[in-house]
């Protein structure tokens, strides 16, 4: 009589246990992280357990064995890859990854654009993607990720301007674009926040082309010395064309009246025909 208690009891515990298990396999994670390997590339093989077969279940009930992935109750909370030699591209299917709360793929060699996908990721309070070749504009779509607390892009590739939605993420702690290629000014909502600066220089520096507090304003950095020296030039010339074409047309004009006035005007024109040879 004990033994099959015994074994209805762990049936009782696996039926219990079962349901446990079976949320680590959300369809959205798993698609999430096979996109993600898929775009990836790993020429240190950091990545060698992330096989088909464990991705299918990312998180096993509450905790996940594949490096760089943190659960919580069943879906992914926290993906962290840094310095892992990683190149390729961020796949805009991490949106699938619907709970991520921490993102960071910092220090590595990943091109490409930051997607505009990740504007979905609503939990999404750490983005760390500085140190890579990243291109591109700054998604503005990414303020849609209203608990953002960190945006560290510094030292990459990326152009544009700063996104003037950035201003309005309140919980915004830290913010860096530094060492970029950026351009235009600087949101005033980034950089003062009731008169005090929100994030200072060290934030903007290392963008050529970013002006405005807490950086030095445009004045004497928009133009440079040889782009007034090109105006100077380019203007001058214009204007010599200009004046050409209007002696051209004068003299047109007037070789016409000339040419239907008559006598009168024919003999103005003799005489100062023969007293050219004068000189
Ligand atoms: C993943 O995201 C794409 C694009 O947002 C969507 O079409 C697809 O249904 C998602 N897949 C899963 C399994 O959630
Ligand atoms: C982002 O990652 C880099 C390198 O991995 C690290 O040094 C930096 O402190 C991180 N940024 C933030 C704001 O934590
Ligand atoms: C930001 O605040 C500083 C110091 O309070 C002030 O000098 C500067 O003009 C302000 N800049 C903008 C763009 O409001
Ligand atoms: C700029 O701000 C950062 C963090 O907010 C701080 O660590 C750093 O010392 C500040 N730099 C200057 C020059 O004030």
């Amino acid at each position: 009589m004990s033994v099959p208690s015994a074994a209805a009891a762990a049936a009782a515990v696996a039926a219990l246990l079962l349901p446990l298990l079976m949320a680590g396999a959300d369809p959205s994670d798993e698609s999430c992280l096979l996109n993600l390997r898929n775009s990836l590339e790993d020429p240190a093989n950091s990545l060698r357990k992330w096989t088909k077969s464990t991705l299918a279940s990312p998180c096993n009930g509450f905790t996940s064995y594949l490096v760089g992935v943190t659960c919580n109750n069943g879906r992914i909370y926290k993906l962290s890859l840094p310095a892992r030699s990683l190149g390729g591209s961020i796949s805009p299917f991490l949106s699938n990854c619907t709970n991520l709360q921490t993102l960071d793929l910092s220090s590595n060699s990943l091109t490409g654009p930051i997607p505009a996908e990740l504007s979905s990721l609503l939990n999404l309070a750490i983005l760390n993607f500085s140190s890579n070749h990243l291109s591109g504009q700054i998604p503005p779509q990414l303020s849609f990720c209203s608990y953002l607390n960190v945006i560290d892009l510094h030292s990459n590739d990326l152009s544009g301007p700063i996104p003037d939605q950035f201003g309005l993420l309140v919980r915004l702690s830290v913010f860096d674009v530094s060492y970029n290629r950026l351009e235009g000014p600087i949101p005033v909502l980034l950089s003062n926040r009731t008169g005090l600066p929100r994030f200072n220089a060290s934030s903007f520096v290392g963008n050529k082309e970013l002006y405005g507090y807490p950086l030095p304003p445009m004045r004497g950095r928009g133009l440079s010395v040889l782009a007034i020296v090109g105006i100077g030039l380019g203007s001058g010339m214009i204007s010599l064309v200009l004046s050409f074409t209007a002696v051209c047309i004068w003299l047109r004009i007037t070789e016409q009246n000339s040419a239907t006035a008559g006598g009168v005007m024919n003999d103005d024109d003799g005489k100062i025909s023969h007293a050219m040879p004068d000189y």
